[in-house]
């Protein structure tokens, strides 16, 4: 591959590299048993399933700008003030702008989300103790090396913007490298990180449906990443249905709760409100408190709740702060391992559909 960097992504406040000590034990397995049926053919469904970047038809116009605008200029602007009812009048400019920039910022994070897979799932090839679990891990690692790849290009490239990585998904993301328990960085990237993402993508799909390239790369990426998923699961299942000790367990429940506070505090966008100028002390709360944000935030969750009650984390704790977030309600839809086809939940599709529902009656009168 030949590479002529555009638009390179600004750096966070930490600079260009960041160095995260890490006290893990490299496992050999020289014991080969392979006696875990359903990630081997986890394993064989991803070699099938691997892709290439120069697949994609990176000769598309992308012109996410106009896309914008036509839709502005349709009269989505008084829809968004209807439906979100902002915390200040923004005029069809500002409206653009403030679409294109949370866009590029969620893609932004997608691709920094993505990293953080890479890196974690190459841990996972290092610690897991299960040969035929480190095979998988190993197509995961090439899967996620393609993911990066792929989003970079398409931020530089297509949108030429790009936002640095949120501090609270870093935050999480050095938390789910730095610890020592091979389980933890699973169930850090497989249940929550990625858990989080299937739904994001599903969203992004229904959110562009005018624009080709970027439903070809979410479509590819969200094949693999119902994998990677499901990898998780499969992987966890076996050991937290009776193998670790309450206090242990405990502890995945502390990480779980905390894990879903950062990755809430990152969908409160206040890096977009800064980059144009919109007080985040109005804007934030408005993040916190408008009921459509709250909607969109709590489908974000669709995936990761029937997948935590699967791996028997929908504990009494759990349940209490899940209950104040609304979360609950997802506790009965089907875990990753069951649903290989990632529906988007009904729910967001319907709000979604709203939206574009009332853009597409505004735009006809
Ligand atoms: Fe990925
Ligand atoms: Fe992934």
């Amino acid at each position: 591959m030949q590479y002529e960097q555009r638009n390179p992504v600004p750096l966070p406040d930490i600079g260009a590299f960041e160095s995260v000590p890490s006290p893990m034990n490299t496992v050999f397995d020289w014991e080969y048993s392979l006696k875990r049926q359903n990630l081997l053919n986890l394993y064989e469904k991803g070699k099938l399933a691997t892709w290439n970047a120069t697949d994609l038809d990176w000769s598309t116009d992308v012109n996410i700008e106009k896309l914008t605008a036509d839709r502005s200029q349709n009269g989505s602007s008084d829809v968004f003030a209807q439906l979100l009812d902002p915390p200040q009048k923004l005029d069809p400019t500002q409206f653009t702008e403030l679409n294109l920039n949370i866009n590029s910022w969620m893609l932004s994070q997608f691709l920094h989300g993505e990293q953080g897979a890479l890196l974690a799932s190459a841990k996972i090839v290092q610690s897991v103790p299960w040969e035929e679990a480190k095979w998988y891990a190993a197509n995961q690692v090439a899967d996620e090396a393609r993911h990066v790849e792929v989003y970079h290009r398409y931020l530089t490239e297509k949108l030429g913007r790009s936002f640095p990585v949120n501090k609270h998904l870093r935050v999480l993301l050095d938390q789910i490298v730095s610890d020592s328990r091979w389980d933890m960085t699973y169930l850090g990237m497989q249940i929550m990180v990625e858990g989080l993402a299937l739904a994001a993508f599903g969203l992004m799909k229904v959110e562009w449906p005018d624009e080709p390239l970027i439903q070809d790369i979410t479509t590819r990426i969200m094949g693999d990443e119902a994998r990677h998923v499901a990898f998780g699961v499969l992987s966890l299942e076996e050991i937290y249905n009776g193998e670790l000790t309450e206090s242990e367990m405990s502890e995945r429940e502390e990480f779980v709760i905390e894990a879903t506070h950062l990755m809430r505090d990152r969908l409160l966008m206040e890096d977009v409100y800064e980059y144009m100028g919109l007080d985040p002390k109005v804007w934030v709360p408005w993040s916190v408190n408008t009921p459509f944000m709250q909607g969109f935030r709590q489908m974000l969750f669709s995936k990761i709740v029937p997948n935590l009650k699967r791996l028997g984390l929908l504990t009494p704790r759990v349940r209490e702060e899940y209950g104040k977030l609304d979360l609950l309600r997802f506790e009965h839809l089907k875990d990753s391992s069951e649903d290989a086809e990632v529906t988007a939940p009904a729910e967001l599709l319907e709000i979604i559909m709203k939206l574009r529902g009332e853009v597409a009656s505004a735009a006809r009168t």
